[in-house]
């Protein structure tokens, strides 16, 4: 990212390339990793990931396309940024609130995150020690069981994992963010296709595969009891693969919104948002397709939960060639992809505080010091963790994307929003602008309405 002191004065990516680096780095991480393997086991899998390959598509794309705009549009932090455009476009400065609602959403994802981050760290060190070496499935399982009940070494990595953020956070994530995730990310993805590999030859790769990608509607909606149709849309699973969908592109809280502000202005904003969902959503297929076939091989669960990730991959590592270098190295990818999500859950409170003029080193202290907090709270209790998951991924950043389509869909200025895309080809345009008009609206509200049966 570059200082740069030309006409406009505002701070920007050096590149096109630092953006989808920086994005990308905001998008995978634990999402992709840890949410979306267990989540997709314990909603049975192929209907599931269709479901959220569709959400993606329809209404993840068209959204992101809004907020990065959004965040280019407004060049500043994503409350002023909203009342700048509404301004702007003649609407009300309540519009902003999507800013304010999206601080608090950074927060509370910080306050459940750091904890799995610190789990992750944790088995950095437990790999390093050669922990997982020759152990059997069970020893390994009983092991995630134990550091999950174990209070006092959650907090020790929950509490290094936050300030690994705060720290990058308050140095300004101009210059780490850009570099890191540059070398970082690729490596990331090389180390998951090695464990695909691994996967394919050790595991029942087939069974994993079918597990995947059969969509078999019945399971991820069981009928009810009282022999009614089973709909599609009267159960949870829909509404957690959209939830899923929002989360794991870091849609709806302000986050891409505050990076596409430091977007250069003659970077595509189509193009660069398409590239970014290609590679989130190919990092959460990997993680599927590695995690599975071991899955059947060693008769585990699918549906087991949290603790998936931490219970197959040792697994794997326990007994691969070189398998004490490698689970270190791949769980501290995964500390590193959660650090290159976690700044993006706090940087658009601090750009807004430091706005305000308060310096970026307090604005850091005093939310990290509020999410660490929380942290301690999900560590203690289970429902503290799962009530900050469930609200934030299934409601406030869907709804959060609800509003940016409307306001970008239906109240901001059209040659604003045509000045910043630069489509080229007007059937895209409209395409997209309908899309985000009605299809992702109706999709949020329809999964809303009926997984809460409204109806
Ligand atoms: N997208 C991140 C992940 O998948 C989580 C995240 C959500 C980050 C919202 C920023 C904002 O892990």
């Amino acid at each position: 990212m570059n200082n740069n002191n030309n006409s406009n004065d505002y701070v920007h990516w050096s590149s096109r390339w630092t953006f989808i680096m920086a994005a990308t780095g905001s998008a995978v991480g634990l999402g992709n990793i840890w949410k979306f393997p267990y989540i997709t086991g314990e909603y049975g899998g192929g209907a599931f990931v269709l479901v959220y390959l569709a959400c993606i598509l329809l209404i993840g794309v068209p959204v992101m396309i809004a907020e990065v705009l959004l965040g280019r549009a407004g060049r500043t932090d994503p409350i002023d940024s909203m009342l700048i455009l509404a301004k702007e476009s003649n609407r009300s400065p309540l519009w902003a609130i999507i800013g304010v609602f999206g601080v608090c959403a950074g927060l509370m994802i910080l306050m459940f995150y750091s904890v799995v981050a610190g789990w992750a760290l944790d088995y950095v060190i437990q790999s390093g020690m050669g922990r997982f070496i020759g152990a059997d499935a069970s020893t390994i399982s009983d092991n995630f069981t134990q550091l999950t009940s174990n209070n006092n070494r959650q907090l020790i990595s929950h509490s290094a994992f936050i300030l690994l953020t705060g720290g990058v956070v308050a140095a300004g994530v101009t210059t780490g963010i850009g570099n890191g995730v540059r070398i970082l990310m690729p490596l990331l993805l090389a180390l998951l296709l090695v464990l695909v590999g691994y996967s394919m030859a050790a595991g029942d790769f087939f069974a994993g595969l079918h597990f995947m990608f059969d969509t078999d509607f019945d399971k991820l909606c069981p009928k009810p009891v009282d022999g009614t149709a089973a709909s599609l849309f009267t159960c949870d699973a829909v509404l957690v693969a959209m939830g899923h969908a929002f989360f794991t592109l870091s849609l709806g809280m302000g986050a891409i919104l505050a990076y596409g502000s430091y977007m250069p202005k003659n970077a595509n904003i189509g193009k660069t948002v398409l590239t970014v969902a290609a590679l989130d959503t190919l990092i959460a297929l990997l993680a599927g397709l590695a995690i599975f076939p071991l899955v059947f091989a060693y008769g585990l669960e699918p549906g087991s939960g949290p603790g998936l990730l931490f219970v197959t991959l040792p697994i794997a590592f326990s007994q691969m060639p070189a398998g004490l270098l490698m689970g270190s190295l791949f769980f501290m990818l995964i500390v590193v992809a959660a650090l290159s999500s976690s700044i993006s859950l706090i940087e658009p409170g601090v750009a807004w505080l430091e706005k305000k003029g308060i310096k970026r080193i307090w604005g850091t202290t005093g939310l990290v010091g509020i999410s660490w907090i929380g942290g301690c709270m999900s560590i203690r209790s289970a429902d503290v963790f799962n009530f900050l998951d469930n609200t934030t991924a299934k409601f406030m950043l869907p709804l959060g994307g609800l509003f940016i389509a409307i306001f970008v869909g239906w109240f901001m200025s059209q040659s604003r929003i045509i000045e910043e895309l630069e489509i080229q080809s007007p059937r895209i345009y409209q395409g997209w602008l309908w899309t985000l008009r009605i299809i992702s609206p109706l999709g949020i509200i329809a999964v809303f309405a009926n997984s809460l049966e409204w109806f």
